[in-house]
């Protein structure tokens, strides 16, 4: 992310709020759109780490939406908010990164284990100048992993730190209880050694992690990457620790080329497995949309920006394939999403905002171009998980709210390691002033079991689309499912109304040519096709 300041220098942000001007009424959907699912045409897994997620000690993400404390009256296991675990549960979370962001690269472990009572007091001088307790580290970390049931990705301080403190965090988390390392572990509750699945070699070290150049970086990656060592002895083989190295801030090649040059040449002592990327949706710098109340030509930029993301990916997969061309190493998008203008009466450093139906569809929009990606896009991590830009759980004290993108991710949970299916359609236009986008957007996959699964989205904000669906090969006579949308596309779920975008019922009609569905304007439709 370029940025004109450093986030705790960042002024107030005035929220922009733009007369709601959202046409509520539909208008015709217009002729059937034919879309034809090549289902004997299989593609590359869509890699269920693609719906992964990141929590950064940042604002209340972390603080308030995951720890509460073990005294605390909120119903938590061991300080952990319960009602926040069951709702990650049923999202299957597959990995989620920690502890930053720009955090990560100011962040030292040590002040995160032990008796909480001798655990120091710090300033997260990255966001909002609060205190940072560190009654959140490591060991609350993959108890919280542990509890919802995901992978650590664990990045590692490369900016602040040292080789030697990144790799005794590592020895500490993995190493076997005989080992010195391995005891303090166990004196602080845990004598098995963690699983550290992935491994991220510093955070935009192009700008708050270190501001090195590109060759300058790669020659430090090259030592973390050799010595910070995974010690658990059932981490070997498809289990061992992936190495995910810094990558391009959006379309800036210079990372791009000089980390992947860097890993061709690699030789037996360091490799990486991952090339971070981060993009986020902002709508210029410092973002000023605002996350609820905006009108229809601020939905449709915003839109239009988030498919770029399509274009940097292509861009940035095309120069790792000219130094990787059997695809080894993937690309992690390991921070996107909408960064919108902080809610009013907030620290402008928490980056608190709204979440409504419009961030839906971003995120869907999303999905469907990582899945399209499949083949060199293994990973991904919305910014971020509670609280925080574009969150899947807002929290208040005991109070919890499922945002919509919280919803796109459980009805995309059957593309989570399905093989994705090619689908073609003639997507047609919605036009908003000067912006002209393809009015809806769709991708198919089969799951283990076999099953067909076809995800819509519907971009008009007015217009319903009507779809023609044909499956290649196979017969659909049937397609049921659900589907996410409401009266408004500024419409957010909130502590009083939390109902206001939620999944409901969704059946296709079988038709002479077809499968008949009738996806709303505003839109996200997720459904099984049965025979
Ligand atoms: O997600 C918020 C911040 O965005 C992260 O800390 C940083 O990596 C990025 O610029």
């Amino acid at each position: 992310m370029i940025r004109a300041t450093r986030p705790l220098a960042a002024c107030v942000l005035a929220v922009v709020m733009a007369a709601p001007t959202l046409v509520q009424a539909q208008s015709k959907a217009g002729p059937p759109i034919a879309l034809r699912i090549d289902a004997g045409a299989p593609g590359p897994r869509i890699d269920r780490n693609i719906f992964g997620q990141f929590a950064e000690h940042l604002g209340t993400g972390v603080y308030g939406g995951v720890w509460v404390g073990k005294d605390s009256s909120i119903p938590n296991t061991r300080g952990i908010r319960k009602d926040v675990v069951e709702a990650l549960r049923a999202i299957k979370v597959p990995n989620v990164r920690w502890p930053g962001g720009c955090f990560a690269d100011e962040y030292h472990w040590r002040h995160g284990v032990g008796p909480t009572a001798n655990r120091r007091k710090t300033i997260n001088s990255n966001w909002g100048g609060s205190v940072e307790p560190n009654t959140f580290g490591t060991d609350e970390f993959m108890d919280f992993v542990d509890q919802i049931g995901s992978e650590a990705y664990v990045s590692v301080n490369i900016g602040s730190g040292s080789v030697q403190e990144a790799a005794e965090w590592i020895e500490y988390m993995t190493a076997d209880p005989a080992t010195t390392a391995g005891q303090e572990r166990a004196a602080n509750g845990h004598p098995a050694p963690y699983k550290v699945k992935y491994l991220g070699l510093g955070n935009e070290s192009w700008s708050c992690g270190g501001a090195m150049t590109p060759d300058a970086y790669t020659d430090e990656m090259k030592r973390y990457a050799r010595f910070v060592r995974n010690y658990n002895p059932k981490q070997s083989g498809a289990e061992a620790m992936q190495r995910i190295a810094v990558g391009p801030n959006q379309g800036d090649p210079a990372y791009t080329e000089a980390v992947m040059a860097a890993q061709k040449g690699h030789d037996w002592a360091w490799n990486i497995e991952g090339l971070s990327l981060h993009s986020y949706t902002t709508g210029g710098w410092p973002p000023s949309y605002a996350s609820q109340g905006f009108d229809e030509a601020a939905y449709a930029k915003l839109v239009q920006e988030t498919l770029g993301m399509d274009g940097l990916i292509a861009k940035h997969a095309a120069i790792m394939d000219k130094y990787d061309p059997e695809k080894k190493v993937p690309l992690v998008v390991d921070e996107w999403g909408v960064w919108l203008a902080p809610l009013e009466d907030t620290n402008p450093g928490f980056l608190a905002q709204q979440n409504s139906l419009r961030d839906a569809i971003v995120a869907a929009l999303n999905l469907n171009i990582f899945a399209r990606h499949a083949d060199r896009v293994r990973m991904t991590n919305i910014a971020q998980m509670i609280n925080v830009l574009q969150a899947m759980i807002l929290t208040d004290k005991d109070k919890m709210v499922l945002t919509p993108t919280y919803h796109v991710y459980k009805m995309y949970l059957p593309f989570q390691d399905a093989t994705f299916t090619p689908v073609s359609f003639d997507a047609g236009t919605y036009a908003q002033g000067d912006v002209k986008l393809p009015r809806v957007d769709a991708i198919a996959a089969r799951d283990a079991q076999g099953k067909l699964w076809l995800a819509v989205t519907n971009l008009d904000p007015v217009r319903p689309a009507s779809i023609l669906a044909s499956v290649s090969g196979t017969k659909a006579a049937s397609a049921h499912g659900q589907v996410l949308t409401a009266s408004r596309v500024d419409a957010v779920n909130t502590f009083q109304a939390p109902g206001v975008v939620t999944p409901k019922p969704f059946t296709a009609k079988a038709g002479r040519d077809g499968l008949e569905l009738d996806i709303p304007a505003k839109s996200i439709v997720v459904v099984q096709l049965e025979p």
